[in-house]
């Protein structure tokens, strides 16, 4: 595995530490804390480090950062341009697809093709949530617990149940999609017809509430009641992100905070939760645990960046659903929040949700004239390069393939932002089916 300079590597693992913000608080490894108790955990937190923590409040706001500051993070990640992270894991990418498809027939046979909708081959989008719990469980060690005998059936077993969480998160995810285009009354998803068009919202929004049913059901077999709060979890954040989304005052409107509170609850806390009941379920430290949800949060996060810098560099054919969807949406997303620092007339826009004639296009030509979209990509990094110290954080390999999924982990945080950087690479990894906007 290709390992960092030594001062950025220490600085790395400095970086894992300090928390992802959320409103009036922040995610510190695994948990939710209050503004002032991050002051204390910041207080107790590594100093060997390159670059010292800053403790100012501003360290708190990566947004703020210009991109100077967010320069010496970078080259963390692999450069590993060959390992293709989807293809390690391609045979248990399937097993948990054919899985879903089995789990989702019943026997109303509109709830079966309905539920099956997304899971069909074409359709089933690149799969990345999956791919990177799949890679996250293969990069670990398998610990056997006192009493267990090390035997390839215990780790069979390990496997299979953390297949499950992949299974899960991905039912999940789905679910909330087909009630996300409901909502929006989506009219495409994944380069085909939104599933509210093609059987109606009745259909979509019971579909949902099946898979979600049916993710439930799976989830309590695996008789774990941690895991089972994670991921309850993550289905109540998904729920609170989207009011969050839906019931913004005009003032939270132009809030930095309130957008990345709302970016984690709708996309990075899947990653995050998931990630952390494939550590537990393999019985990791809390340090191991804390570094798999590190990751996770972050990748999600930077995930999120970039899909909203998309939307305004990428055409419709390449997203698979309409661009400047977000601005069309009245949603003020990272790139028109950095806009209106350069161009204040954006304010009164952004609080009334662009409804006015024009203003969809006039916010549009100034989010191109400003720094707004390379600010984006800049935090993007910014994020990529703590999930990468959470990857170097981990606890040594013990084995060949346990350093490839990590290079893999790796792998994935440079796609990210490969796909920020130009359409170039949207066109590139389009033709690998690793489209950015494909996998929503
Ligand atoms: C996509 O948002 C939507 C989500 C990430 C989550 C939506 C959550 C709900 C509808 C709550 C219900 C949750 C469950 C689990 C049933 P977007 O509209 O910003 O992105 P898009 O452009 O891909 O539609
Ligand atoms: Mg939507």
């Amino acid at each position: 595995m290709r390992k960092a300079a030594r001062p950025i590597f220490s600085q790395a693992l400095q970086l894992v530490s300090r928390p992802s913000v959320v409103s009036g608080g922040a995610i510190w490894g695994n948990t939710h804390l209050p503004l002032h108790q991050i002051q204390i955990a910041a207080a107790h937190s590594t100093t060997d480090v390159h670059r010292p923590l800053d403790h100012s409040s501003r360290s708190l706001r990566p947004w703020k950062y210009s991109s100077r500051d967010i320069a010496g993070y970078h080259n963390l990640a692999s450069q590993e341009k060959d390992l293709d992270p989807f293809a390690l894991v391609a045979d248990d990418l399937d097993v948990v697809t054919q899985r879903i498809r089995d789990y989702v027939i019943n026997e109303v046979p509109i709830l079966s093709n309905a539920a099956d909708y997304f899971f069909r081959a074409g359709v089933e989008g690149k799969r990345l949530r999956p791919t990177v719990l799949l890679l996250m469980a293969s990069a670990l060690s398998v610990v056997v617990p006192p009493g267990e005998v090390a035997s390839a059936a215990f780790a069979d077993n390990l496997r299979l149940r953390q297949q499950r969480i992949a299974e899960v998160t991905e039912m999940i995810h789905v679910a909330s999609l087909l009630h996300d285009d409901v909502i929006d009354k989506a009219t495409t998803r994944r380069g085909v017809g939104a599933l509210n068009m093609v059987m109606g919202n009745k259909v979509a929004i019971l579909a949902g509430d099946f898979l979600l049913a049916r993710a439930s059901i799976r989830l309590a077999n695996l008789h774990n009641t941690e895991v089972v709060e994670l991921l309850s979890t993550v289905i109540d954040h998904l729920v609170k992100g989207e009011v969050m989304q839906l019931t913004s005052s005009p003032e939270s409107l132009l809030s930095f905070e309130h957008y990345t509170e709302k970016t984690f609850y709708k996309t990075a806390s899947l990653f995050a939760h998931s990630l952390k009941a494939v550590a537990i379920l393999g019985g990791h430290s809390a340090e191991t645990v804390a570094h798999s949800y590190a990751y996770g949060n972050h990748l999600g996060l930077a995930f999120q960046l970039v899909d909203d810098v998309l939307d305004f560099t990428s055409s419709s054919g390449l997203l698979g659903k309409p661009a400047l969807n977000d601005l069309q949406s009245g949603l003020a997303t990272a790139p028109v929040l950095y806009a209106a620092e350069e161009f204040p007339a954006l304010v009164p826009m952004i609080k009334r949700k662009f409804k006015n004639d024009g203003d969809v296009q006039q916010a549009e030509l100034w989010v191109h004239k400003s720094q707004g979209i390379q600010r984006t990509r800049d935090l993007a990094r910014y994020h990529c390069e703590l999930a990468a110290a959470s990857v170097h954080a981990l606890p040594p390999a013990e084995s060949e393939r346990q350093e490839e999924c990590r290079r893999a982990l790796l792998q994935l945080t440079d796609k990210v932002l490969a796909e920020a950087r130009d359409g170039v690479a949207v066109a590139m990894y389009a033709a690998q089916a690793f489209i950015m906007g494909g996998d929503s």
